[in-house]
């Protein structure tokens, strides 16, 4: 099966999973989208409104801000895959539940798969956990690190960040890092440990 097919199955697989209970509230099932070939993946948190009801994701307003990052970057929405940690809008966008979490989990796991991408990119708490337990988003967002073989950086939420200001100029500084962790992706685990252990000394020098 070529990844085309096999995204294409997994999107399949979604829109009629009865795995969790998002799936009495859903409207459509939002398996992500993007080209077989992407380099970068983003992984958000759950769909929302607009993204139940049209089945894609990030296409309100935090989609919106995604997309002019991007372009920052001159990079478009069709260049990139794009998905979440939980494929069915959790109901009045309350966060997605342990369980919920944990039932969806194959699908994204395959998807990557599937993808193998150059960098994935968490946006917000609920996919950056998913790769870095207990880590505080303020501390290490736009920092790269080798996660079982993928390069992982955590960015903030586009949602959180497109109404505050300091945060907004966080998401935008990150996002200007891309391209060139993407050229660098190959090298980066000597990078990643040297940064590992500035962070490591910094933490040690609090007390
Ligand atoms: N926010 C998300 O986390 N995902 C979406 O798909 C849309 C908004
Ligand atoms: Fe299935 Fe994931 Fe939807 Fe739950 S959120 S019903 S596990 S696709």
């Amino acid at each position: 099966m070529t990844s085309e097919e096999t995204l294409k199955e997994i999107a399949e697989e979604v829109s009629h999973c009865t795995k969790c209970k998002l799936h009495y509230s859903r409207q459509k099932g939002v398996p992500g989208e993007g080209p077989p070939d992407a380099e970068i993946v983003f992984i958000g948190e759950g769909p929302g409104y607009h993204e139940n009801v049209q089945g894609r994701p990030f296409v309100g307003a935090a989609g919106q801000f995604l997309e002019e990052l991007l372009e920052t970057i001159g990079m478009k929405r069709e260049d990139v895959f794009i998905t979440n940690v939980v494929k069915c809008r959790p109901p009045g966008n309350r966060d997605p539940e342990p369980e919920e979490l944990a039932a969806c989990k194959g699908y994204l796991d395959r998807q990557l798969e599937t993808l193998n991408p150059k960098v994935v990119v968490t946006l917000g708490r609920f996919s950056m956990a998913r790769y870095i337990a207990n880590a505080k988003i303020s501390h290490i967002h736009g920092k790269p690190r080798r996660v079982n073989g993928l390069l992982v950086v955590p960015f903030y939420h586009p949602a959180a960040a497109l109404h505050r200001p300091s945060l907004r100029s966080e998401i935008e500084k990150d996002f200007a890092k891309l391209p060139g962790l993407i050229e660098n992706a190959a090298q980066f685990p000597d990078y990643v440990r040297e940064e590992q252990e500035e962070e490591q000394a910094e933490q040690l020098s609090m007390f």
